[in-house]
């Protein structure tokens, strides 16, 4: 009998998960709580959010799920990978414990220290005036101060300050005014690495791993990197900057250490792991690590994979992957975001979308934030669908998906026009 899957979230990345997850063999169902429009044409979607972990365990209990996938980090701190256990539910993804990696910055960056990972020099701090006098110290070389709440803050808790003003602003916000809440009890304060980000993906099953690939997110809202962060505003896949060279440096001195420091450390690390790294001077340093796949660098990256990507994560869950494959289809992927206008900040929603009919076969539509009223699809979000588009080359594939782009509109619509560009430099 075929196998029930449940797939947890509602964003772009879920969709092209729910998309992949679809194309196996071996499912006969997916489910997805809470999902969205485009996802509920792939998978039925049930009234639960993310957070509710006593209702996301019932239905997988009542409806006998065989595998349980967690898209965003939430629920993954939250502990729902342990409380499935606890009823013998198979699911993808780290428990609480090993969630920390992303959960606590703190935790992320003195495991890097002990066990001798690149990354930022930093110290941490729980109290206002050290933490001012070691961040005021970058600022009167002549250097930034990069300041991070300890816990998660919905992507709004870094912080790069270049200014004394800028540097008392963040740490009174944090540690005085408490934005982030307990997120804020304590900051790690480190130095400003300059170079190109890259994110690099990997699938732990807590001893060994399945390297994926490689994506460029552009975080920032406007064209050349300018404007507030977003949580991304496009991806593409094998940047240039991450050569084959890099990705055996990488593998050595981070993706490995770190498993083998999980593990060490007593919370062995199942699920997927995402390397926020920046290719510096001196070689690949870790800005962050990610607990989950990364939005919208999973849409760029799911087209990309030949093969069937369910037993991957059933191995990484059962603790098994070793000898797993899985192939990576030649050629580039471009995941183009189409955001609300005003997005990061405020922004309307309910905005009728027109076009979505109109996309060429050669394109994939994922959505994120949108909703269906009265039959229409409406906006419903900052970021509110995703192109993809894959083809032989980053330039054929860029071209693809901003041609695929100017047939969709809606109120409003902004998105950024020189994705995969940084990869189009190099590629010539
Ligand atoms: P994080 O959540 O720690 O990845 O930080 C969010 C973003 O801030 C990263 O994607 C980088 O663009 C930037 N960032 C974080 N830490 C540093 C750093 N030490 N140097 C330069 N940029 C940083
Ligand atoms: N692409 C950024 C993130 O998923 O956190």
């Amino acid at each position: 009998m075929g196998k029930k899957i449940l797939v947890i979230g509602q964003g772009g990345r879920e969709h092209a998960l729910v998309w992949k997850l679809a194309q196996s063999a071996e499912v006969e169902k997916i489910y997805a709580a809470p999902g969205n429009p485009g996802i509920a044409e792939l998978a039925q979607c049930e009234d639960i959010e993310v957070d509710d972990l006593s209702e996301l365990l019932f239905f997988a209990w009542s409806q006998k799920i065989d595998l349980t996938v967690v898209g965003p980090e939430v629920p993954l701190t939250a502990g729902i990978v342990e409380l499935f256990h606890d009823h013998d539910l198979q699911i993808f993804g780290p428990t609480s414990a090993a969630a920390r990696l992303e959960g606590s910055k703190v935790f992320a960056k003195d495991l890097l220290r002990k066990y001798n990972i690149p990354t930022a020099a930093y110290e941490t701090f729980e109290d206002m005036q050290p933490a001012l006098k070691y961040a005021l110290d970058f600022i009167k070389n002549g250097r930034r101060a990069v300041i991070k709440a300890d816990g998660l803050a919905a992507g709004k808790g870094v912080v790069i300050a270049s200014t004394e003003a800028q540097v008392t602003a963040a740490l009174v916000g944090m540690m005085q005014d408490r934005q982030f809440g307990k997120a804020g009890d304590k900051v790690v304060i480190e130095e400003f690495l300059e170079g190109e980000e890259v994110s690099f993906f990997a699938i732990s099953d807590g001893q060994n791993y399945l390297p994926l690939m490689a994506a460029q997110d552009h975080k920032q809202v406007y064209d050349n990197d300018e404007g507030p962060n977003t949580g991304g505003m496009g991806a593409y896949v094998n940047p240039p900057v991450y050569t084959a060279e890099l990705h055996q440096e990488v593998l050595k001195t981070i993706v490995e250490p770190v498993i083998a420091a999980m593990q060490a450390e007593g919370c062995p690390y199942q699920g997927v792991l995402y390397a926020g790294l920046m290719i510096t001077a001196d070689g690949p340093k870790v800005l962050e690590f990610n607990c989950r796949f990364g939005d919208p660098e999973t849409q760029a990256i799911m087209p990309m994979l030949d093969g069937d990507l369910l037993p991957v994560l059933e191995a990484s869950a059962r603790g098994d992957i070793k000898g797993v494959r899985l192939g990576i289809k030649p050629g580039s992927c471009v995941c183009l975001v189409l955001a609300s206008g005003g997005y990061p900040e405020s922004y309307q929603k309910g905005l009728p979308i027109s076009g979505l009919d109109a996309v060429d076969r050669d394109t994939i539509v994922f959505h994120a934030g949108t909703a269906k009223k009265a039959g229409r699809i409406v906006t419903n979000g900052g970021r509110v669908l995703n192109l993809v588009s894959a083809a032989d080359s980053i330039r054929e594939a860029i071209d693809r998906v901003y041609r695929e782009a100017a047939k969709i509109s809606f109120e409003n619509m902004h998105y950024r026009k020189d994705i995969g560009h940084k990869g189009l430099a190099k590629e010539g």
